[in-house]
């Protein structure tokens, strides 16, 4: 299959969207990641998905829609998901909810009683969505088990003649992917830290929200439901080991000539590396989570590197995505001196 690049002009979303209704699969931008469309209530094309990703088939897909009023059909709302809705739509924060019996594919649920949904800031895939007329699944559009694709360059050396299009919009916004909370439970819990925070939520919801990927939560045995967790995420070919600031001198004594760094300007400065030694992260947590999937993508596919060390954020506001990205990249390995 060849696969076709759109721009994001109005003819060109048409054909896509042509391509959604008739079962194919075709890449779309978010503000997060690129995800990989196809139809949601057409099993044949929610199939092909998972072909091309090589997703493990218990894995459940995200649902994608334009407006908040296609959900209706699918699943019961609560005042509180409504709620997030309402101050969070269109963002990067997918909910889960109990789904409506036997509205949802199994294909897209794997099997449990809830379906997550994602309404995303972005222009194209909204009006994508709109022209289909039908939700589409929305998984990030990486080979399972690598990094999300930021960009559509990304998705192109993954998905090439896998699927039939990629509607490019340039680099992504965020960078990681949306907060994943489950709102099926009376608990709120936060099964993928995102955009949207603990804090944010909580102040909309006016109650506690759990969060089931910090240590705390581990600690006291709160029992995560994403079942995409227990798969490898993120993960380059290549050695990826973090490093905390207070190490970067030491680390900088044992580089080694195949190593590289990905870290803020000031640490790069600090560590007085070259070009050639150092993928930029910018200057704010903004910026180096926009940019971590990206440089783990470009060292990934440069055969002379060994390991690449990455700078950790402050564990606040999107620190903790960019973290909680960085430890599955890295397997948790910890530059130690
Ligand atoms: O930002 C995003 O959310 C991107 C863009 C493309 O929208 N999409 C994305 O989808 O990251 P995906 O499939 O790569 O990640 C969704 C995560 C997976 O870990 C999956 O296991 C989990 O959400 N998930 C989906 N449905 C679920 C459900 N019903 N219950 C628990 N976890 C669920
Ligand atoms: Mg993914």
């Amino acid at each position: 299959m060849k696969t076709k690049i759109f721009e994001t002009t109005k003819n060109d979303i048409e054909e896509a969207s042509r391509l959604i209704q008739n079962g194919e699969v075709v890449a779309f931008p978010t503000e997060t990641v690129y995800g990989l469309g196809a139809d949601a209530t057409n099993e044949s094309a929610i199939k092909k998905v998972f072909v091309a990703k090589g997703r493990p088939a218990d894995n459940p897909l995200i649902m994608t829609v334009a407006d908040a009023a296609q959900l209706d059909e699918f699943v019961t709302i609560s005042d509180q998901a409504r709620g997030l809705m309402d101050h969070f739509w269109p963002g990067s924060l997918t909910i889960i909810l109990p789904i409506k019996p036997g509205k949802v594919s199994m294909l897209v649920t794997g099997g449990l009683q809830t379906v997550a949904f994602r309404l995303p800031a972005n222009d194209a895939a909204r009006t994508l969505i709109r022209v289909a007329g039908v939700p589409i699944v929305g998984p990030s559009a990486n080979t399972s088990g690598k990094p999300s694709p930021t960009t559509a360059q990304h998705v192109w050396h993954d998905m090439q003649n896998k699927i039939a299009g990629i509607v490019d919009d340039g680099p992504t916004q965020v960078g990681v992917e949306s907060t994943v909370v489950d709102m099926s439970i009376s608990t709120p819990i936060i099964l993928r830290p995102g955009a949207v925070t603990q804090p944010q939520l909580e102040e909309v919801l006016q109650m506690k929200v759990i969060d089931a990927t910090s240590t705390e939560s581990v600690a006291s045995n709160v029992t995560p439901k994403a079942p995409g967790m227990k798969y490898r995420h993120y993960a380059p070919d290549k050695n990826v080991v973090m490093f905390d600031e207070l190490d970067a001198l030491e680390l900088k004594q044992v580089l080694a000539p195949n190593d590289v760094v990905m870290a803020k300007d000031d640490m790069i400065e600090k560590m007085a590396l070259t070009n050639h030694q150092a993928w930029s992260l910018g200057n704010t947590l903004e910026t180096a989570t926009e940019q971590l999937f990206a440089g783990l993508r470009f060292y990934d596919d440069d055969s002379q590197i060994t390991t690449i060390y990455v700078q950790k954020m402050p564990p606040i506001g999107i620190g903790k995505a960019f973290n909680n990205r960085l430890g599955k990249a890295a397997g948790n390995q910890e530059f130690q001196n």
